[in-house]
């Protein structure tokens, strides 16, 4: 019987409970599954590629068919260089799939070989993104129930550091904001 083995290409900036869901769906119906994080230049990531890596092998240490790599350029480039012969993704919503679908048909005149296939996370999670995880751990919001225990802990190391550096500049007085400015000007002319 021909086995199949799939890649889940993403960011995963950080990866959230929702990936983990679509991991484990993943892993039930392919014979192997690949996480392949892009280490793309174009985003300021928060998490570097070695930091992603480790949190993700952390995450699926309990799958025997999941392993997690990391790549540049092309995700149907490095798909064909693995032998993989589906990409899996996760459509939360009705938002999500047009710019899935767009990808998909690319990826297909890219490769047509390569199927992608396009599985839905628990309910629970349809609302749940990488970008917004990050927003709320910057202010100090709950991420426990968003995120694995090991990431909730990283990203509020990671955002300790940035809040000390910021603390930091403001004790320096390198930074003025312009409602300070503002006001200072105003109390001087009157
Ligand atoms: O988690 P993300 O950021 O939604 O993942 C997007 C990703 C990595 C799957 C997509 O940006 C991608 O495939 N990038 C690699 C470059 C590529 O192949 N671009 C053409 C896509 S049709």
């Amino acid at each position: 019987m021909k086995r199949i083995k799939a890649i889940y290409p993403g960011s995963f900036d950080p990866p959230t409970n929702g990936h983990l869901d679509l991991i484990q769906r993943g892993s039930q119906i392919f014979d192997e599954l690949v996480v392949a994080i892009l280490g793309n230049p174009e985003k300021e990531p928060l998490f570097s590629v070695p930091d992603r890596r480790k949190m993700l092998e952390a995450m699926t240490a309990d799958f025997d068919n999941v392993t997690v790599d990391t790549f540049g350029g092309l995700t149907v480039d490095y798909a064909t260089k693995i032998e993989a012969g589906a990409i899996l993704r996760g459509i939360r919503a009705i938002s999500d799939y047009e710019y899935e679908l767009q990808m998909a048909l690319m990826n297909r005149k890219l490769q047509p070989g390569l199927e992608t296939v396009f599985m839905m996370p628990a309910e629970k999670y349809s609302y749940l993104s990488s970008r917004l995880v990050r927003e709320i751990a910057q202010y100090g919001g709950a991420i426990d129930c968003l995120v694995p225990p090991l990431v909730a802990q990283k990203l509020r190391e990671k955002l300790d550091i940035a809040h000390k550096f910021a603390d930091n500049t403001a004790v320096l007085g390198d930074e003025e904001s312009t409602t300070e400015r503002k006001t200072k000007s105003r109390k001087k002319k009157s």
